[in-house]
């Protein structure tokens, strides 16, 4: 079975139909009942099981739902893929910005992510199989003035990712980091963006960053970063003096208002 966060929408559904067309049966988690039932019973038109588990990832009892979900009673089966897609970003100066949102992103972003990956990593370790696919960010490698606090969500999502790779090399569990770069979904609406940023190019649709993200996943790759711009990108961050990447950061995201 594969449990997906965040799958009422956007990267999250598109995940959710990826794997169901492989053959897995769904865990689907969101706050929204109707959209995740409406995917359900889209795929289970494709011959697979959808279990609806509505949670609030932000709050703790909503996390524990899902934890206590992927830790697996008797006589459920067992989440051999996780997927923390769940995630939401704010635009504007830190200091202008509500902290309620901002300690919101850290809970949903990080706490939630980290908390599910403990409860789903310790079944899949000891059956040999399965695995997490994170969802980072195009602004996990570098810092984003004007998004500050995600793009250190993210950050934290990477690292965090790479590491828990290593720790179960061998052990036949995949872990792997998808790193999507500006994409379409209902992230704008709910970020507060209203410019475009870059140019049209740039952009992304939700399917085509899940089939990478889902691809990747399949072939054990440890980060996926869609789309060739977007590679270049997060190579060339490696690259430039780190002053230098903030700043032109600061202009992208200046772009987004
Ligand atoms: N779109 C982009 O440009 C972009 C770029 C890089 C990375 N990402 C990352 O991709 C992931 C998916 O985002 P998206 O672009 O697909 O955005 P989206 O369309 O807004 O989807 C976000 C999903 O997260 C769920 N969610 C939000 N708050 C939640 C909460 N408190 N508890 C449980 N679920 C919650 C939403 O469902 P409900 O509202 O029903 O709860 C929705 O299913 C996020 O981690 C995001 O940071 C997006």
């Amino acid at each position: 079975m594969a449990l997906v966060t965040g799958a009422s929408g956007g990267i999250g559904e598109e995940l959710a139909r990826r794997a169901a067309r492989d053959g897995y049966d769904l865990v689907l988690v969101a706050r929204s009942r109707d959209r995740l039932e409406h995917l359900a019973s889209v795929c289970e038109a494709d011959g697979v099981t959808s279990e609806v588990l509505v949670a609030d990832l932000e709050t703790g009892a909503g996390v524990e739902a899902v934890e206590e979900r992927i830790v697996c009673r008797s006589g459920e089966r067992p989440i051999d893929v996780l997927v923390n897609n769940a995630g939401y970003g704010s635009l504007g100066s830190f200091a202008e910005l509500p902290l309620a949102a901002e300690l919101g992103q850290i809970s949903l972003n990080v706490v939630a992510l980290v908390r599910l990956s403990h409860a789903g990593l310790p079944g899949m370790v000891e059956r040999r199989r399965g695995g997490l696919l994170n969802v980072g960010s195009l602004a996990s490698f570098q810092p984003g003035p004007g998004m500050a606090t995600y793009a250190a969500t993210k950050a934290f999502v990477l690292s965090f990712t790479e590491s828990i790779r290593e720790e179960v090399r061998g052990t036949g569990v995949r872990v792997t980091c998808l790193c999507p770069g500006f994409t379409r979904t209902g992230f704008q609406a709910r970020a507060g963006v209203r410019g475009t940023g870059l140019s049209g190019p740039t952009w992304q649709d939700a399917a085509g960053v899940a089939a990478a993200g889902w691809e990747g996943f399949s072939r054990d790759r440890d980060v996926v970063v869609p789309g060739i711009l977007n590679r270049a990108a997060a190579a060339g961050v490696r690259l430039a003096p780190r002053a230098l990447v903030r700043r032109l950061s600061a202009e992208v995201v200046r772009g987004l208002r």
